[in-house]
């Protein structure tokens, strides 16, 4: 039987990194891994790399490229006849990009001198782990630390059964092979929107369906309103308190049945994508063989120094709970390597960025307007539209702003909201600054390059004392 230091089962950003993380502090560790493409060749990188962050942010990306240059492109001058789109060569495109990525993972994994077991675990009693391998061998390991990283998958909803062709999860739905002439999505959310988008973009006619009264009830009040009116304009249409009955296919559409304001509805779309949030990947997992306690939702439950209910198992990322993200799971993973050496990381949970990669993009970090006021924390509010930035208006991408809420005697920076473009890049700055408890004054006094989108943080800091230069 092999032993190592760590076993890690997963490697999507949470097990990778913290393999990595682990093998740089001198462990000797081993990583399971049972991801096969639609090749089945066997890839390192979980959901991240293989069907969320990667894949989406490609067809996010030339979905982009495309709807610029039918849209956007005659502003600047520039005229393109004869315009094509070729799906198929889009999809190869983000194939590639995933597996040059996943590749890369193996190739680190080697560097550092992880090895990486290809097949499925389960836990043993007594912390042992059984490994079924891709060609049905099984093999018995043990370790001194076991880390369960096994992720998160598509929660399926029974009024809607995925028939993986024409009612679909987000991995389907990343690889239609024709664009579908009406698409609708259950769920309003993250995936919902950033797929609705790529899709609307390539000609879809998007409804997208949403059981919630009101558009991303986590983000800040200010931003979803713009946001949903933006993306209203944008051809996105948008159902709200809508409650799903039963969609079911007939004559190669999926009727799509619901309830809104007492009211009972149907639609007929080509395609139908559920995408209502994800539950833990646990199933075959051996925890109850094994003793680890779960939460009410499946949950693996973890301390603050993520040890499960059995000595010597810890987990991490989405498996856990909190928000599913990725660079959550993979700062996880580090921490966890660390606190295994004997060392004293700390997460600030607090100032993790969300970002959703719309057209103009949304993001954020700390808390929310709604948040601030539930909570009774006085606060000042500066905001600063990005149609008063010079860079947005040259770049003609001057939708949004950003908005900043500091402490109303202390000036701290509670939480920033950006609505705009490269919002993804450009939460950064708030985060650095929240980390090392910056004031709104802080970043007003910091030098911001002329003509850039970080100029609108500074002037929304600006705001916050009602200083702004340009507005
Ligand atoms: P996962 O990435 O799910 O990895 C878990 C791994 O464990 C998998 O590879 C699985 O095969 C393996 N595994 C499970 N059970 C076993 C077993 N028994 N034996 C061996 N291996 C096993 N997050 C962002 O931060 N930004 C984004 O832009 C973003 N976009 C997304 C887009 C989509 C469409 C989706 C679906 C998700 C997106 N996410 C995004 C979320 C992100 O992918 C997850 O939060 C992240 O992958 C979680 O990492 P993880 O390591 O916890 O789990
Ligand atoms: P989500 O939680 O963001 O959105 C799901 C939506 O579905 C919610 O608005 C919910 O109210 C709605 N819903 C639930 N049940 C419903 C029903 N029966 N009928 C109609 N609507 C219903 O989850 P989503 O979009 O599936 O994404 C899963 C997770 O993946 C996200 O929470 C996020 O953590 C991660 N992700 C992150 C991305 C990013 O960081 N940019 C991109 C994509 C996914």
């Amino acid at each position: 039987m092999q032993e190592f230091d760590l076993l890690i089962i997963g490697a999507g950003p949470g097990g990778y990194v913290a393999a990595i993380r682990a093998a740089q502090l001198g462990f000797k560790v081993a990583c399971v891994e049972y991801w096969q493409d639609d090749e089945e060749k066997a890839a390192l990188g979980g959901t991240c790399l293989n069907v969320g962050c990667i894949p989406s942010k490609a067809l996010l990306d030339s979905s982009e490229q495309y709807e610029h240059v039918k849209t956007a492109l005659p502003e600047h001058g520039i005229t393109v006849e004869g315009l094509k789109l070729d799906l198929a060569a889009m999809l190869a495109r983000k194939k590639k990009v995933v597996r040059g990525l996943t590749d890369g993972i193996a190739g680190l994994f080697k560097k550092n001198k992880i090895t990486w077991l290809q097949g499925k675990a389960s836990l043993q009693k007594d912390r042992g782990v059984e490994i079924l391998f891709h060609d049905g061998k099984k093999e018995n390991f043990r370790a001194r630390f076991i880390v369960l990283a096994t992720g998160s998958v598509p929660n399926a909803l029974p009024a809607a059964p995925f028939d993986g062709q024409l009612i679909v999860d987000s991995t389907a739905a990343l690889n239609f092979d024709q664009v579908p002439e009406t698409l609708g999505i259950i769920g309003a959310g993250v995936i919902g929107l950033e797929l609705g988008s790529v899709w609307r973009r390539l000609g879809s006619k998007v409804t997208l369906i949403e059981a919630m009264p009101e558009f991303l009830p986590t983000a800040d009040r200010d931003v979803a309103k713009e946001a949903e009116k933006i993306f209203r304009q944008q051809g996105l249409q948008m159902l709200f308190g809508a409650k799903l009955t039963k969609a079911e296919v007939l004559n190669q559409q999926v009727k799509v049945v619901y309830t809104q304001q007492g009211r009972e509805e149907n639609q007929s779309f080509d395609r139908l994508i559920v995408a209502v949030g994800r539950r833990p990947n646990t199933a075959g997992l051996g925890l109850e063989e094994a003793g680890v306690e779960t939460t009410e939702k499946g949950f693996i439950k973890v301390d603050q120094h993520f040890c499960t209910s059995v000595d010597g198992i810890y987990a991490i990322g989405d498996v856990i709970g909190g928000p599913m993200l990725a660079h959550k799971a993979s700062e996880e993973g580090i921490a966890l390597a660390e606190i295994l050496a004997g060392q004293k990381p700390e997460i600030r949970y607090d100032v993790i960025p969300w970002v959703i990669y719309t057209a103009p993009e949304i993001a954020w970090c700390g808390k929310t307007e709604t948040e601030l006021q539930q909570e009774g924390v006085a606060y000042k509010k500066g905001t600063f539209p990005f149609l008063a930035n010079g860079r947005a208006r040259a770049m003609g991408e001057s939708k949004g702003f950003v908005k900043i809420l500091s402490h109303e005697t202390t000036d701290r920076l509670l939480g920033v909201h950006i609505l705009g473009p490269h919002a993804s890049e450009l939460i950064a700055e708030a985060v650095v600054a929240m980390e090392f408890f910056a004031s709104a004054e802080d970043i007003a006094r910091i030098v911001h390059a002329h003509p850039t989108l970080s100029e609108a943080m500074h002037e929304a800091a600006l705001a916050t004392d009602k200083r702004t230069i340009h507005l």
